[in-house]
């Protein structure tokens, strides 16, 4: 771990009370912790536009009795092998599944494999989360 460093930052005041309320909103101890978050956002989210390395997940909610649909996703994620590190699939109720998939390495990659899945007809719901491999930040 690198050596912590404290600095002063001025602003105006409305702001830091807004940011101090949503800080304790979101159940931040300390304004510190929640403004060390806002800044590693920022960094990941630089990673992701730069091309690194980068890591993050997709959920898939879809309707397994819809024909064809889980074969169209397994073909997809066969083509995305070398990204995809892991996937869990969970029988939510009698019809609907819930597919997560870990992923790491290119960010277009990892966009253009959410696309795909997320746009297979009869996939009810998708998200993309943006995260990092943790290096570098
Ligand atoms: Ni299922």
């Amino acid at each position: 771990m690198s050596k912590v460093v404290r600095f002063g930052v001025s602003l105006d005041q409305e702001l830091l009370e807004k940011f101090d309320r949503l800080a304790k909103e979101r159940n931040y101890t300390c304004r510190s912790e929640a403004f060390r978050d806002l800044m590693r956002q920022e960094l990941v989210q630089k990673q992701w536009q730069e091309g690194k390395e980068i890591a993050g997940a997709i959920t898939l909610i879809y309707d397994h009795h819809k024909r064809e649909l889980v074969n169209k996703l397994m073909d997809i994620q066969h083509d995305f092998g070398a990204l995809i590190i892991s996937s869990q699939h969970v029988h939510l109720d009698h019809r609907n599944c819930l597919e997560i998939i870990a992923f790491k390495g290119s960010p277009r990659e990892a966009q253009k494999l959410g696309d795909s899945l997320k746009s297979v007809k009869g996939v009810k719901h998708g998200t993309l989360s943006m995260t990092t491999t943790g290096k570098d930040i």
